[in-house]
């Protein structure tokens, strides 16, 4: 089974014995004055190469990382099972989006029990899947209307504004690919064909989420800004809710 997904940490111990057991060590990048999230690295034996990557102390990395408020974004293997060097530094989520991440997880966990079931357990799939919609449906709903709205408004340029259509789109692909799902019967191939699609499309759609959107997100309408959406997001879920169900 693919543990391929990232999960985000504050924890110093389980960092710092992520980066130990693949013999990654802390590091800065050097010269860059704007105090992003990318600043720290882990460096590997190997990569760096024409970056001006400084070795750092433990303890230094960990006063920047509390410092700026980060997160640490990080897989434990790949998608073919050895152990995934895949990690990035982000603004640890904040607000309306540590409700966020949590729910992902959620849909995470349904995509997976999904994956692992089986053709003659129909009853048990059609139970997942009624669910995957209750958690996804207004969770896509509320970033929509809530989320992603407030974030369109505060974009500057067009590459901001491209991060958040994206999202968009790929709810699109995501509804559509869940109402096949839907149509097909839980028994057949069909059905475990386009549970996989689904899977696939929502794994990657939440990973660039977490990553590239939630730093945005974060740039542009700061810890309070995200704090103020979380009354407006969990009213937006409960309607979604109450009208799918
Ligand atoms: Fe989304
Ligand atoms: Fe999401």
């Amino acid at each position: 089974m693919a543990m391929s997904t990232a999960h985000i940490t504050t924890d110093h111990g389980k960092i710092q014995e992520w980066a130990r057991q693949r013999g990654g060590k802390p590091a800065e990048v050097e010269g860059t004055g704007d105090g992003g999230p990318g600043v720290l690295r882990i460096q590997f034996a190997g990569d760096g190469e024409g970056q001006s990557l400084k070795p750092i102390r433990w303890p230094s990395l960990f006063r920047k990382f509390d410092e700026k408020g980060l997160g640490f974004l990080y897989q434990e293997t790949t998608e073919t099972g050895e152990p995934s060097r895949f990690c990035k530094f982000i603004y640890a989520p904040r607000g309306v989006l540590a409700r966020l991440l949590s729910e992902h997880e959620d849909v995470r966990q349904t995509l997976e029990a999904m994956a692992g079931s089986t053709s003659r357990a129909s009853r048990k799939r059609g139970r997942l899947l009624e669910s995957l919609k209750k958690d996804l449906l207004p969770h896509m709903a509320g970033e929509e209307q809530v989320v992603y709205k407030a974030v369109r408004k505060a974009c500057r340029n067009d590459r901001q504004i491209q991060t958040v259509l994206e999202g968009y789109e790929e709810h699109r692909h995501a509804r559509r690919a869940l109402q096949r799902l839907e149509r097909a019967d839980p028994s057949s191939a069909e059905w475990s064909t386009r549970q996989k699609v689904l899977k696939e499309l929502l794994e990657h759609h939440i990973a660039d989420e977490e990553s590239e959107f939630f730093d945005l997100a974060y740039e542009l309408l700061g810890a309070d800004g995200l704090e103020e959406l979380q009354a407006g997001y969990s009213a937006k879920e409960q309607s979604k809710l109450a009208a799918i169900s």
